[in-house]
């Protein structure tokens, strides 16, 4: 229990007591990032050092063990093992933005940019009866420009967290494959490959500080590293944000922020999200439905056309994304969203925004599976469906960096799967052991060639023999991939997939 008359001030670390995974208890070293003081008791707002940041929460005075009470060090950071900063900076910069605190929370976000107001009730007409999903055709908008109209500056997500470097061999290799008949281990030939010059590896080194990762931590205040919305009604789901996202400040003191499901639109009651609901006929979400089989919809969304409901899904998506930061400029980025129909409509599961134009091939911005769809195999359905579409752009594609922590999880197993998917279906010919090149994985994958070598990698499956490189599948290799497969249900059929590309560059504008 806490002695009250210690002071527990912001900045001071020490154990607190929380629940593992497995329910028990445990006593992480944490920080105190704000002390809120109520009637009758004091509440912490506390951030466990060596945890990511989502798990961040307001705990009770009994939950601190003041034995180890650590005071803040003047002007100290202190970096986590995720490479986050476990502190707020000390800066002079934060000293201004406390001052502003009373202000605004949008405004805290980057200085000098509007404060984003509560949506306008301008709606999208929109076809809003479906019978029955395979009988429904194809959803197209009907005109782009007629769609909802922008009611603040929008803005975009951006990364704001360098990544680390890793090593890799280096080289474009020529993989030469061998499948022992009477054994499921293969043993796969690394040769040298057409093109040697680049040694550039696949995990990033930091994020570029242009385009759509611009980034730094400078608005990384006491405001904006607390989660300020308590819960968010969507349809039938009731979300737990798991980071701050500037919503308008008058907003953020209510138990619920209630979203409409298809428009996205935030309003204060539920008595305002129903009277919205008589007036929005929006039953999907706008745009061109450009995938569809069973009941998943992919819905192509132009962030310049559709303004509004790209900015409220950048306002949703902030609420568990950390490393992005919102910016103001939703025009150069294309929204896929992914959803899953029944008889009220096509409800929003995912997502993923694309840079148009990207002189850095990525093909992935943002990537989100909403909290109540998550680890059902959505997450790797939105990857796969990305590369998707760069196959039909005939170009190879990866995603922004930095990754989360739950984006590395999951871009790894994809590209896991995809080149394991690859390398065990190649049939040695007279007798001669397969060959591919990194290059051909990556040409028919559309993975971008540092993930690959980045994945077999991080597979361990390049060794060196007899003067060249052989990848070895082994038989747990093999057996793992194969319960994986087995397991992965969803799946993206391209057949169902009708997308044309467009060169965004030959447009002028966006
Ligand atoms: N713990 C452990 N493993 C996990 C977890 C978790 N919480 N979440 C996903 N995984 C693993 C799964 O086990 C799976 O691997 P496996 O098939 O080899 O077992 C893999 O990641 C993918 O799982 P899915 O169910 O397909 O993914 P999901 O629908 O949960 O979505 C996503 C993954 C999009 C990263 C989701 O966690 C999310 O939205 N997170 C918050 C936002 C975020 O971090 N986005 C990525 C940012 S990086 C970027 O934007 C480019
Ligand atoms: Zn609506």
């Amino acid at each position: 229990m806490a002695d009250p008359s210690v002071d527990v001030v912001e900045g001071c670390r020490l154990p607190v007591l929380r629940k593992n995974q497995d329910n028990e208890d445990e006593w992480p070293l944490a920080e105190i990032l704000s002390v809120k003081d109520n009637p009758g008791r004091k509440l912490y707002y506390v951030h466990y050092i060596d945890f990511n940041k989502r798990l961040d929460e307001w705990v009770t005075p009994d939950r601190l063990d003041l034995k180890k009470l650590q005071f803040p060090k003047k002007e100290a950071k202190t970096p986590t093992k995720n490479g986050l900063s476990g502190s707020r900076p000390s800066s002079p910069e934060r000293d201004v933005k406390r001052k502003a605190e009373s202000v605004s929370l949008a405004t805290q976000v980057t200085a000098a940019t509007p404060v984003p107001s509560l949506p306008s009730s301008a709606e999208a007409s929109q076809a809003s009866v479906f019978p029955a999903i395979r009988d429904t055709p194809f959803i197209k908008s009907r005109d782009e420009h007629e769609q909802l109209t922008t009611n603040g500056t929008p803005r975009r997500l951006i990364p704001s967290q360098p990544g680390r470097k890793r090593k890799n061999c280096g080289t474009d290799e020529m993989v030469k494959v061998f499948q022992n008949n009477n054994s499921r281990c293969s043993t796969i030939y690394l040769l040298p490959g057409e093109d040697s010059q680049d040694s550039s590896d696949g995990i990033p080194t930091a994020p570029r500080m242009t385009g759509s990762l611009v980034s730094d931590r400078s608005h990384d205040d006491i405001v904006t590293r607390m989660k300020n919305i308590d819960c968010i009604e969507l349809g039938r789901h009731r979300l737990k944000p798991w980071y701050f996202s500037p919503y308008p400040q008058e907003l953020t003191t209510l138990p619920i922020l209630y979203l409409c499901e298809f428009c996205l639109k935030y309003v204060k009651s539920l008595k305002c999200l129903q009277r919205h609901l008589t007036k929005c006929n929006l039953r999907h979400p706008p745009g061109n439905e450009i995938y569809r089989k069973g009941t998943i919809s992919f819905f192509e969304i132009d962030g310049r056309k559709n303004k509004a409901y790209s900015q409220n899904l950048c306002l949703l998506a902030k609420c568990f994304l950390d490393h992005k930061t919102l910016y103001y400029d939703t025009d150069p980025f294309l929204f896929y969203v992914m959803t899953e129909y029944d008889p009220k409509g096509f409800h929003i599961v995912g997502y993923f925004s694309k840079e148009k134009e990207s002189t850095e091939d990525y093909n992935v911005a943002c990537i989100l599976t909403l909290p109540p769809y998550q680890r059902r195999g959505y997450g790797k359905l939105l990857i796969e469906f990305s590369y998707e579409l760069s196959k039909v752009e005939g170009r190879t594609g990866t995603p922004e960096k930095p990754l989360s922590d739950l984006g590395l999880l999951s871009y790894r197993s994809y590209w896991s799967q995809t080149i394991l998917e690859i390398l065990m279906d190649l049939k040695s010919e007279n007798g001669e052991r397969p060959q591919i090149t990194i290059n051909e994985i990556s040409e028919i994958t559309s993975v971008k060639k540092e993930d690959v070598i980045s994945t077999l990698q991080y597979l361990n499956l390049i060794n060196y023999y007899k003067g060249q490189y052989i990848l070895t599948l082994s038989e747990e290799i093999v057996d793992g991939h194969e319960r994986a497969m087995q397991k992965r249900h969803l799946r993206i059929d391209p057949k169902c997939l009708h997308f044309t590309p467009k060169d965004w560059s030959k447009r002028g504008k966006w």
